[in-house]
């Protein structure tokens, strides 16, 4: 069997670890051939790939990033991908194609399937907010950085009595800024689920002070807002490639603070640092078993289907399932988080 691989979208702790089991995979467990996509579908429409062996995988368990590149397509060409999908498998002799990606590209991988393209997806985001998988790897090295940035954050804002607001990603869910909160013992947490009120952060800040702990943190996802008419608030707009770029709710709220309590307020943004770097073991175990289970599905002929963590296992599951609803943080969670605030 020929496997492409590419990986697309917004890069991810694990992308490395997923082809290095893949190849590994393919090569001593079947008797395959696999080559790589450089920079995601634009590879694959432009024709450039290159051949993946062992070699080519050596020593990249432990590196963040993707040694394949990776890019977002834009929606024109992400169509001409798809009308011409059974062709792009007949010119590259591929039996099947294995993308690794968020919503987008397993949205894109879902086009390619239906237009004929056999497909097995392998879903990655540092947001956690793929629905029909438990997980997805990236996410537990993400909640690793902010933890660790929050504990960092807090003896400074305690040697100055400050408040420190911490952001985190997550555009649509707050699954980062609700376990990292959790983790890194921050005082309130803010996420896009829950429109929050400025009055409740102001309250916890000064009760907090008035009990003698003179400093606080408080963790807030980048797609978090205020409910109405909480604080002025300036909205993220869509940029030229059709993203939504925020305006920083996390400098936002730290002057809103700053400005009711009397008190100094910092931000600091955490950003890309999440999605940079070693993955955690957890990713790179997650990782490794989604590989290794998308070129059994391949075998198995299970197209137009990703890999997908359910409890303890790993099983296939339809990519239509996969992309239709983003996967949030339910009430309940965030009930917990709140009681040890
Ligand atoms: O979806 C993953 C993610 O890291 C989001 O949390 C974040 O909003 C977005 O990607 C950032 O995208 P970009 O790398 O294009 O700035």
């Amino acid at each position: 069997m020929r496997i492409g691989v590419l990986t697309a979208g917004g890069d991810c702790p694990g992308l490395n670890a997923v082809i290095r089991s893949v190849v590994h995979r393919a090569l001593t467990g079947h008797d395959d051939e696999v080559i790589g996509f450089e920079d995601g579908f634009k590879g694959l429409l432009d024709g450039h790939f290159r051949p993946l062996d062992l070699n080519a995988v050596s020593g990249i368990l432990a590196r963040g990033g993707t040694i394949l590149g990776s890019a977002r397509l834009e929606r024109n060409r992400l169509r001409e991908a798809a009308e011409s999908a059974p062709d792009l498998a007949r010119q590259y002799g591929i039996d099947v194609l294995i993308p690794i990606g968020g919503e987008g590209t397993l949205t894109a991988a879902r086009m390619l399937s239906d237009a004929g393209m056999p497909v097995v997806g392998v879903p990655k985001t540092i947001d956690n907010d793929i629905s029909s998988t438990d997980r997805t790897f990236g996410f537990d090295t993400a909640v690793g950085v902010a933890t660790e940035a929050m504990d960092r954050l807090k003896t400074t804002a305690e040697s100055h009595q400050r408040v420190m607001v911490v952001e985190v990603m997550g555009r649509h869910a707050g699954w980062i800024a609700l376990e990292s909160g959790m983790a890194g013992g921050a005082h309130g947490i803010c996420l896009p689920e829950r429109p929050f009120q400025v009055d409740d952060l102001v309250k916890m800040v000064e009760e907090r002070f008035a009990r003698g702990k003179k400093f606080a943190v408080i963790c807030v996802a980048e797609g978090a807002h205020p409910a109405e008419g909480s604080m002025d608030y300036k909205k993220g707009e869509i940029d030229q490639f059709g993203h939504e770029r925020f305006q920083g709710i996390g400098n936002q709220l730290a002057v809103e603070l700053e400005r009711r309590l009397g008190k100094e307020a910092r931000p600091v943004i955490l950003g890309h640092v999440q999605r940079g770097g070693t993955p955690t073991a957890y990713d790179r175990v997650l990782a490794t078993r989604f590989g290794w289970h998308a070129v059994e599905a391949a075998h198995r002929g299970q197209f137009g289907r990703m890999t997908a963590l359910r409890g303890t296992n790993v099983e296939m599951v339809p990519l239509a399932e996969a992309v239709t609803q983003l996967k949030t943080v339910p009430e309940d969670r965030i009930r917990e988080a709140e009681s040890v605030f």
